[in-house]
C-alpha cells in the first residue's frame, strides 16, 4: 500500500481555489503587516531625530488600524492556510514538516515577538522614554521581518531545491538555502513595503491637520516607490531561478493572461504614489480605500496564482506531484518514488482508501470507480465540471464524448509524462478505462451523481 490519505474534493471551484482564496487574504493582510512595521520604525526614527512628535499619533492610528484588520484577520487566515493544505496535499504538508519543522517553531517565536509588539508599540507610545520605544519600534520591524524570511524559504523550496545537493543530503539547509530564496525573498521585502504605503495613504487620508499630513505621506509615498522598484528588479532576478518545467508554465499559459494586468497594475500603484506625494491635500478616503482594493485583488491574485501554477506538476521540492503520488527517489529523505509501482499494479490495489466493493471495475460500477480514480488522480489540478475555474477537465478535452479518444490521451501524453506540466500518470489498461468512461459521461451532459446513486440502488436490491 502507498501512504496515502483520503481525498478531500471540493466540486466546481477545487481545492486549489479554496487554498488560493485564503492564500490571498493572508499574503495582503501579512505583507501589510510587515511593511507597516518598517515604516512605523522609519517613522518614529525621524520623529525622534527631528523632534515631532506629531508623527507619533499617526503612528498610533495605523498602528491601531492594523491591530484590529490586518492582525485579526491575518491569524485567522494563517491558520486557515495549514487546515486547507493538510486537506488538499496532506503529503505535500508533511514533506514540508520533514525538512522544516525547526524553521516553522522558530516563525512562532518571532510571530509571537511580533504580535506582542504590535501591542506594546500602540499602548506604550507616551509611557515609556522615546529611546525605548524606538528600540521597541526596531525589534517589532526586524522580528515581523524574521517571520517573512523563514516562511520564504519554505515557499521557495516548493518551488524547488535547484541544485543536487538536497535530494543526497536531505538536510534543512541544502533546502532552505535553495536558489529562488533570495530572488523571493527580495521581491516579497519589495512589495509588503508598497501594500503598506497603499494602507498608510488610507490612514493618512483621515488625519485632518495639512501639515502633519504632507509630513506623513512625504515619508511613506517614496518608501512605497523604492519597494516597487526594489519588487520589479527582484521579480526580474526570480524568472531567472525558475525550474524549465515553470518557464513552460510561463510562457505558454501565464503571461499571455497575466503580462499585460501585471504592468497595469504596477503603472497604477506607481501613478497614484506620486500623486499621493505631489498632491497630499487631494488625498481623500474613498479614492485611497478603491485603490488599495483594486492593486491588493488585480496585484496580489495573480501573483499568487502564477507561482502556483508554475509549480506544476509538482506541490513542493520537484518531488510530490499536485495528486501527492512520489515522483522520484530522495535517497536523503529515504523517500521513493512510486509511479513504476502504480503502472505495475495500479491506483486500486495500492490506495488504502478504495471502499472494498470498488477495488475491481465492473460494469456495474465503473462509472463510480471512474469518479473516484479521477478524482485521485486530476482533482488536485483540475475542476471536473464544465465550465470550473481550475482547468476545467471536460473543457481541456473539449468535451469529447469518445471513451477511445480519452483513453487515448491516458495512453499516449499521461502515461510518457510528456508533458512538462503534467505529473506522469501510468495506469493500468481497466483504471485508464474507468477513467475514461467516467470523463465521458460527464463530457455528454448526464447527470453522473443520480446516474451513480441509481446503480448503487441497482446493486443494493
Ligand atoms: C499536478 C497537476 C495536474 C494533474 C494531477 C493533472 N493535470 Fe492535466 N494539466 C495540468 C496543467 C497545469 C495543464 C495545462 C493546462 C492549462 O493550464 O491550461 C493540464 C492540461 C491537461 C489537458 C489539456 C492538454 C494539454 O496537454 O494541455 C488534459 C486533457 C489534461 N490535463 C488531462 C488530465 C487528466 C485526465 C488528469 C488525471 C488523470 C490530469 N490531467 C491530471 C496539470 C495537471
Amino acid at each position: 500500500m502507498l501512504g496515502m490519505y483520503p481525498t478531500f474534493y471540493v466540486p466546481g471551484i477545487g481545492t486549489a481555489w479554496v487554498m488560493g482564496i485564503i492564500g490571498v487574504i493572508h499574503v495582503v493582510a501579512s505583507h501589510t503587516s510587515v511593511g507597516a512595521s518598517f515604516l512605523f520604525a522609519l517613522l518614529e526614527t525621524r520623529a525622534y531625530r527631528e523632534n515631532k512628535p506629531e508623527l507619533m499619533a499617526f503612528i498610533k492610528r495605523y498602528g491601531a488600524f492594523l491591530l484590529v484588520f490586518s492582525y485579526i484577520i491575518g491569524s485567522i487566515t494563517g491558520p486557515g492556510i495549514w487546515y486547507a493544505i493538510t486537506v488538499a496535499s496532506p503529503r505535500g504538508v508533511s514533506g514540508l514538516i520533514h525538512n522544516f519543522v525547526w524553521v516553522w517553531a522558530s516563525e512562532w517565536v518571532y510571530f509571537t515577538v511580533e504580535v506582542i509588539g504590535v501591542y506594546a508599540l500602540v499602548y506604550l507610545i507616551g509611557k515609556v522614554d522615546r529611546r525605548t520605544h524606538l528600540m521597541l519600534t526596531w525589534s517589532f520591524a526586524l522580528a515581523s521581518w524574521a517571520t517573512m524570511l523563514l516562511i520564504v524559504g519554505v515557499l521557495s523550496f516548493m518551488m524547488w531545491p535547484g541544485h543536487d545537493a538536497w535530494y543526497r543530503t536531505g538536510s534543512a539547509s541544502d533546502a532552505f538555502f535553495n536558489v529562488n530564496f533570495f530572488a523571493q525573498l527580495g521581491t516579497r521585502t519589495g512589495g509588503m513595503l508598497v501594500m503598506a504605503a497603499l494602507v498608510g495613504l488610507m490612514v493618512a487620508s483621515r488625519v485632518k491637520d495639512p501639515l502633519q499630513r504632507r509630513g506623513v505621506v512625504g515619508l511613506i509615498a517614496p518608501v512605497g516607490l523604492a519597494g516597487g522598484a526594489l519588487a520589479v528588479v527582484m521579480f526580474l532576478y526570480y524568472l531567472q531561478t525558475l525550474p524549465p518545467n515553470a518557464l513552460v508554465m510561463l510562457d505558454a499559459h501565464l503571461l499571455p493572461v497575466y503580462g499585460k494586468s501585471m504592468v497595469a497594475v504596477f503603472a497604477v500603484a506607481t501613478l497614484w504614489l506620486v500623486f499621493a506625494w505631489v498632491c497630499p491635500q487631494r488625498l481623500y478616503t474613498s479614492l485611497a480605500v478603491a485603490l488599495f482594493v483594486f492593486i491588493a485583488v488585480a496585484g496580489v491574485w495573480p501573483e499568487e496564482r502564477m507561482r502556483e501554477s508554475m509549480r506544476k506538476p509538482y506541490v513542493a521540492g520537484q518531488y510530490i506531484y499536485g495528486n501527492q503520488i512520489i515522483a522520484r527517489d530522495v535517497p536523503g529523505k529515504g523517500v521513493t518514488g512510486e509511479v513504476d509501482r502504480i503502472a505495475a499494479h495500479g491506483l486500486l490495489a495500492l490506495h488504502p482508501f478504495i471502499p472494498d466493493r470498488l477495488r475491481k471495475p465492473t460494469d456495474a460500477n465503473r462509472l463510480e470507480v471512474g469518479r473516484l480514480l479521477t478524482r485521485i488522480a486530476c482533482a488536485n489540478c483540475h475542476s471536473l465540471e464544465p465550465g470550473g475555474p481550475l482547468r476545467s477537465l471536460p473543457d481541456k478535452l473539449h468535451e469529447a464524448t469518445d471513451e477511445d479518444l480519452i483513453a487515448a490521451f491516458l495512453r499516449g501524453p499521461l502515461r510518457h509524462g510528456t508533458q512538462p506540466y503534467m505529473p506522469r500518470i501510468d495506469l493500468p489498461e481497466d483504471e485508464i478505462e474507468a477513467i475514461a468512461h467516467y470523463l465521458a459521461v460527464v463530457d455528454s451532459g448526464q447527470n453522473v451523481e443520480r446516474l451513480i446513486a441509481a446503480q448503487q440502488h441497482g446493486e443494493g436490491q
